[in-house]
């Protein structure tokens, strides 16, 4: 178990913190992971009263868990909360703020802060720590900083948040989040790859034709329409969560599994991804935006009537299906095509990386190729596409047929990713966390295609909501005989 520590909260009053911080907490303190006596300092703009605050969590919780949890744990988890109002903007908060952390009787030495604010108060906060003597470690206990998603919104203001937090925090206290990497069914990809000796021999360019990362959801933008707005497929989810996949089924070998060799490894491939040639970009990326449909039998609006409803127009360019083509120069992946897709309001929700291997050497010239999927979400499933013999009498017609591994089965532990990743945070593990290396190479590479789309070069196609992939998102394809998988089964 951790060491004691206190976790503190800024952004407690918004919807990450009650939605998933404050729930998975409980969750942990449920599955006994949190120490006995670690505190939880809820941080917000709002003044609230200590029991307000408590009586609110309470409701919070009772409404998610619906009765289902020891009333013991209940009591023990009620009691590790406490509320501070603090204005990020405001240095004499943050000066009584101090003060109260610093308290030994009430805090101890280690601290964790959890800034779940606005990307424009992230340098603001961590200056106002610093300026309090809140992130010096030299009189003992850790002080570390989780920072939230997005870490800048390009390579320049990556380059500017990152610069102006180095001033106080040195690399080991910095936890840029991608919730992703807490996923267990994304740290599977690692052990799929390092724990199978048959996979390394055919994991190259000699046995892969090509491999896909896939991210749909049948959700739209709901609330979040200046948020998204602003942002686009391409920036919300392939900046990252895409990015951050691919390094993880691309990456060599790590010496071990400890968490910088890994990071080593990944920083390595995500440098190592090609520059997409500005004369060709049109070949590599491609870009759509849902119109009004049918998702589950419901009738959904398009992208531009959400955005109207709630005052932002009805001209906006941003995309809302994102496809790019890459290629990772080294030896083991020359001239592999990895083409990336993400989408909101499509046929069906999933999460999946599939690989086709070359159909070369078979003595049926038309057996399909194999495919291995590995499925992260709804389900977290390994599936392999092999040919077998259809019985009966013909020697050689045959079919292909899936091999399915469940990688959950039923009594397995669930833990959300924030839980993992709030635990990491206390035990000091940054593997599931991204180096600012990484951050820098993910948006070298999305800079110059949001540069190219900035200026209209390339057309937004429309699609319906409930659809499949745009048929025009096959234009980044380099073969005809390539295509997109329906689903992790076809
Ligand atoms: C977030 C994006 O980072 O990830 C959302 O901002 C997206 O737009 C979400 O829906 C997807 O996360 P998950 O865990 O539901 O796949």
């Amino acid at each position: 178990m951790m060491d004691k520590g206190t976790l503190v909260l800024f952004g407690a009053k918004g919807n990450l913190a009650r939605v998933k911080l404050i729930p998975g907490l409980f969750h942990l303190d449920l599955c006994d992971k949190l120490p006995p006596d670690m505190k939880i300092l809820s941080v917000g703009r709002q003044e609230v009263n200590a029991d307000a605050w408590l009586d609110e969590i309470q409701d919070m919780l009772k409404k998610k868990f619906k009765g289902k949890y020891s009333k013991t744990v209940f009591d023990r988890f009620i009691k590790r909360n406490l509320y501070h109002c603090n204005s990020p903007d405001d240095p004499a908060a943050f000066k009584k703020f101090a003060a109260r952390l610093s308290n030994e009787n009430e805090f101890t030495k280690n601290i964790a802060f959890f800034l779940s604010v606005r990307p424009s108060d992230f340098a603001l906060i961590v200056d106002q720590l610093a300026e309090h003597e809140l992130l010096n470690e030299s009189k003992g206990g850790y002080r570390r900083v989780l920072i939230e998603k997005p870490f800048g919104t390009d390579l320049k203001t990556a380059i500017e948040l990152q610069t102006s937090i180095e001033k106080h925090l040195k690399e080991s206290q910095i936890y840029r989040i991608d919730h992703y990497l807490g996923k267990s069914a994304l740290q599977n990809i690692l052990i799929t790859r390092f724990a199978n000796s048959i996979f390394e021999p055919i994991w190259n360019s000699h046995n892969i034709d090509h491999i896909q990362i896939t991210n749909h959801e049948q959700l739209g933008v709901g609330e979040r329409t200046t948020f998204y707005d602003a942002t686009g497929a391409l920036r919300d989810m392939v900046q990252s969560h895409l990015l951050q996949m691919l390094a993880l089924i691309t990456m060599e070998k790590p010496k071990s599994f400890n968490p910088d060799d890994i990071r080593e490894e990944k920083i390595k491939v995500l440098e190592s991804i090609k520059k997409i040639p500005l004369n060709n970009m049109d070949d590599h990326v491609f870009r759509a935006q849902y119109k009004r449909g049918e998702i589950n039998g419901e009738r959904v609006p398009g992208y531009l009537e959400e955005l109207e409803k709630d005052g932002l127009g009805n001209s906006s360019f941003t995309e809302t299906y994102a496809a790019i083509k890459l290629f990772i120069d080294n030896e083991r992946w020359k001239d592999v095509p990895i083409y990336l897709r993400t989408a909101k309001r499509l046929h069906e929700a999933g999460t999946y990386i599939s690989i086709k291997f070359k159909n070369k050497n078979t003595l049926l010239e038309n057996a399909n190729a194999n495919w291995l999927v590995i499925s992260i979400q709804p389900i977290e499933s390994t599936h392999f596409e092999i040919q077998t013999k259809i019985p009966g009498l013909n020697d050689f017609d045959f079919r292909t047929v899936n091999l399915e591994c469940l990688n959950r089965i039923e009594g397995d532990e669930s833990i959300d990713a924030y839980e993992t990743l709030m635990l990491d945070l206390m035990n000091g593990n940054q593997s599931r966390f991204l180096h600012i290396n990484e951050v820098k190479a993910q948006w070298k590479l999305i800079d110059q295609i949001i540069d190219y789309w900035s200026e209209n070069k390339s057309p937004l196609v429309e699609y319906i909501a409930g659809s499949s992939d745009p048929t025009e998102s096959k234009r980044i394809f380099e073969r005809d005989d390539q295509f997109w998988r329906k689903s992790i089964h076809e």
